[in-house]
């Protein structure tokens, strides 16, 4: 029998983690395309020292309690941690890890990529030449978004925000409006950036793009008033988390012209149900949260997730922790 402490992987993760975590304890690692069901995961967890977990799953007090008291350390696959109870985890000791900086870059990309596939129409077009309609080159047609010199709104200037703005500002001079919870003088000095409150984002922005945090207080913010006071131009892309978006009142306004394209890599829930209205518009380019899927990415991710994991059955500090000192 293994001396090893016993750690439950609940996905296969690039080869760059998983082969840390399968030498450095005993891992058993759950090797179907889909997530364990709760029930399962309730009993795989039990007596478990260290969880590597993924956003789909919902770790809280039921979970910690089918582990055990023995349980050290949770280490999400993931920059953000809105599945997990983190007051709980810290109230009961557990060392909780994430996956943060190395997937920056490929989000930021991710945000210009549906940003420009929505603003130029790129998926519709395709699916044009799909449904055998493209004739002939059409003055009229499949006109989209202007990008130099346009203004950008960024919801959230943390790390990928800031990312997404330089993007926007190197490569289209663009005029970067933000909205934060506090100033980010790193973007005002280097790029010009204005702090300025929701409703005038709104209303300047040819392009608004969501980087904050899901929280109580972001929860629901693009609902049908938010929409009304974009312009009928505007582009609207989300890389964060489904719920900071009312789905209905997304679709009200493409609907209806509020607003002329959105991109997102994030729905509520996920996957979209294949019947959601969404689905039915040419306006709208949806992803399968794919933004952190580069190579480089997710290996770095699944490097740090591993770490985090043996540290934590170590009882050492975490090299990304999120509830150190909490
Ligand atoms: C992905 O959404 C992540 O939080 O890493």
């Amino acid at each position: 029998m293994s001396d090893q402490l016993k750690v439950f992987v609940t996905r296969e993760i690039p080869a760059a983690g998983l082969d840390k975590v399968t030498s450095g304890s005993d891992a058993e690692v759950w090797r179907e395309p889909l997530p364990p069901s709760r029930e399962v995961l309730l009993q795989k967890v039990q007596g478990c020292h260290g969880l590597l977990t993924l956003l789909t799953e919902k770790v809280d007090a039921e979970l910690f309690d089918a582990a055990g008291p023995q349980l050290k350390v949770v280490s999400n696959f993931a920059v953000g941690y809105n599945n997990i109870d983190i007051e709980e985890a810290t109230r009961r000791g557990i060392k909780v890890g994430n996956t943060p900086n190395v997937l920056t870059d490929a989000t930021a990309d991710m945000a210009m990529a549906l940003m420009l596939a929505a603003g130029r129409r790129i998926v519709e077009g395709q699916d044009y030449i799909r449904d055998k309609k493209w004739k002939t080159w059409e003055p009229l047609g499949h006109i989209g978004a202007d990008l130099w010199e346009r203004t950008v709104g960024i919801v959230g200037m943390g790390r990928i925000g800031s990312a997404f703005a330089r993007r926007c500002h190197g490569g289209w001079n663009m005029r970067v409006l933000y909205h934060n919870t506090s100033p980010n003088e790193q973007v005002e000095k280097e790029l010009g950036a204005q702090l300025v409150d929701m409703d005038t984002l709104l209303a300047e922005s040819d392009f608004v793009s969501v980087h904050a945090n899901m929280n109580p207080d972001t929860v629901g913010m693009f609902n049908a008033e938010a929409f009304k006071k974009m312009k009928s131009t505007a582009v609207f892309v989300n890389t964060s988390r489904g719920p900071l978006v009312d789905q209905k009142a997304l679709y009200d306004a493409l609907k209806n012209g509020e607003i002329f394209a959105a991109g997102l890599d994030v729905t509520d829930p996920e996957p979209i149900p294949l019947d959601d209205p969404l689905l039915t518009l040419s306006n709208c380019v949806i992803a399968p949260h794919i933004a952190s899927g580069t190579l480089s990415s997710r290996n770095a991710m699944a490097e740090i997730a591993a770490d985090n994991l043996l540290q934590g059955i170590a009882g050492q500090p975490l090299r990304c922790w999120v509830n150190q000192g909490s």
